[in-house]
């Protein structure tokens, strides 16, 4: 296995975990699609099961191809360790449960992902577990709305698709101070553009099945653990088992043992390989989203069809400043939100793109355009769809690696068909 030898993303990227001397020479990882893994002594099974060995026993709990894509995963994002599964949701549902008993409570923002919404006001309601919604970028509210039952905070690096930045670095003191760690979704925004660890948080979540695979052809996700968080006394006595076994990644090692593999959110091997192939290009990649996001920002701007905009690279957007801060120079985001007149003319719209693809997905190489009103948040509650800003008269848009002006021209017959 290769060390950290590299200090840039863009090498890294394609070099970290990489061990073609360990694959026959293969530059890419070798796809093990095997359920199980065969073991020569009966003793040998017995010191894997107690986990005296490193060897792999079954595709629920591990998979080698796996564990090379948790490993590029974890350096990349500047983490301790790293657990890859089936979907985005079900990374979430596994970091989150780790922390969560009944009666419990967890501070998180307005502005979610449709699905983390559903599972955190829904689902967990059901447990008795209680999410304590706030505005994403208040860290008074966010402060505030800790209790004696809290366990965490949660909060998306970008926010989807309301497009707001919170302050990472701000919100992690917050928890911090209260003995608490800081769960952070960065599908958004990738490492590439952000590492929130090193703003201080101790959880990063991905939805590998954006940027990451880059060309939508494989789900997953993955749970980052910093290593660094202080597990020990404090709120979190249930964490003294997995301490004792795992020392600092005693997080991750419960995300593994209790969810993970009891919950079935194994990640298909061919997956991870797609997700690696991806890896391969996705600094390239994202400068490209990136440099053309902000000119589709600027373009649909000057456009008088176009009501409102949130895009943070804008000056005009509240995040503009915390977005800089955190992303540096490297751009601010591939995926803005912007207002027409009203649900039919984002209908007209859509319907009028001739290159854009119209599909619930976000982060693919090509663009992609949604009405979030009428699909993903169809079956939601007024007052909730309001809460959570999603209008019938928003669009939002994956801007993709095309030319720009390919991109911009679609946009703008579409535009002047409405
Ligand atoms: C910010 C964010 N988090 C999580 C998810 C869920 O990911 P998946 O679809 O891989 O389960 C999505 C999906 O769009 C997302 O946008």
């Amino acid at each position: 296995m290769s060390s950290t030898k590299y200090q840039d993303f863009r090498t890294r990227v394609l070099h970290e975990g990489q061990s073609p001397a360990d694959w026959q020479g293969s530059t890419l990882p070798p796809i093990h699609q095997s359920a199980a893994n065969r073991h020569p002594t009966a003793e040998n099974l017995s010191d894997t099961f107690g986990g005296k060995t490193g060897d792999h026993i079954y595709m629920r709990l591990t998979n080698p191809t796996n564990k090379v894509l948790e490993q590029k995963l974890a350096s990349l994002e500047g983490g301790a360790g790293a657990v890859v599964t089936s979907s985005g949701m079900a990374a979430i549902t596994n970091a989150c449960l780790a922390l969560l008993r009944a009666g419990d409570e967890f501070v998180t923002g307005n502005s979610l992902f449709m699905s983390s919404y559903v599972l955190f006001a829904t689902i967990f309601k059901k447990y008795d577990i209680t999410a304590r919604l706030v505005e994403s970028t208040d860290l008074a509210a966010l402060e505030g709305a800790i209790t004696d039952k809290t366990r965490f905070v949660y909060l998306e690096t970008i926010g989807n698709p309301k497009m707001d930045v919170p302050d990472l670095a701000g919100a992690a003191a917050i928890a911090h101070r209260h003995g608490l760690p800081l769960l952070v979704d960065s599908t958004l925004a990738t490492p590439y553009l952000c590492r929130p660890i090193e703003l201080g948080a101790d959880v990063v979540i991905h939805s590998t099945t954006k940027y990451f695979s880059g060309h939508g052809d494989a789900t997953g996700g993955v749970v980052i653990d910093s290593g660094k968080f202080d597990w020990q006394g404090g709120r979190f006595p249930d964490l003294q088992p997995f301490i004792d076994r795992k020392g600092p990644l005693a997080y991750l090692d419960k995300v593994w043992r209790e969810h993970h593999i009891n919950f079935g959110t194994t990640q298909a091997p061919l997956h991870s390989y797609l997700t690696m192939l991806g890896l391969d290009t996705m600094a390239l990649r994202m400068e490209r989203h990136l440099a053309n996001a902000q000119r589709v920002a600027e373009f649909l701007t000057d456009r008088p069809e176009v009501k409102w905009l949130r895009y943070p690279g804008l000056a005009t957007s509240p995040s503009h400043a915390t977005a800089i801060s955190q992303f540096g120079d490297r751009g601010c985001g591939g995926v803005l939100s912007f207002g027409l007149a009203n649900q039919e003319e984002c209908f007209k719209f859509i319907n009028s793109l001739q290159m854009i693809y119209n599909l619930a997905n976000l982060g693919d190489c090509k663009s992609l355009v949604i009405h979030p009103y009428s699909s993903q948040y169809l079956a939601f509650p007024e007052e909730t769809r309001q809460m959570l800003s999603i209008t019938p008269d928003m669009v939002r848009l994956s801007v993709g690696i095309e030319a720009v002006a390919d991109i911009c021209a679609d946009l703008g017959q579409a535009l002047d068909s409405i």
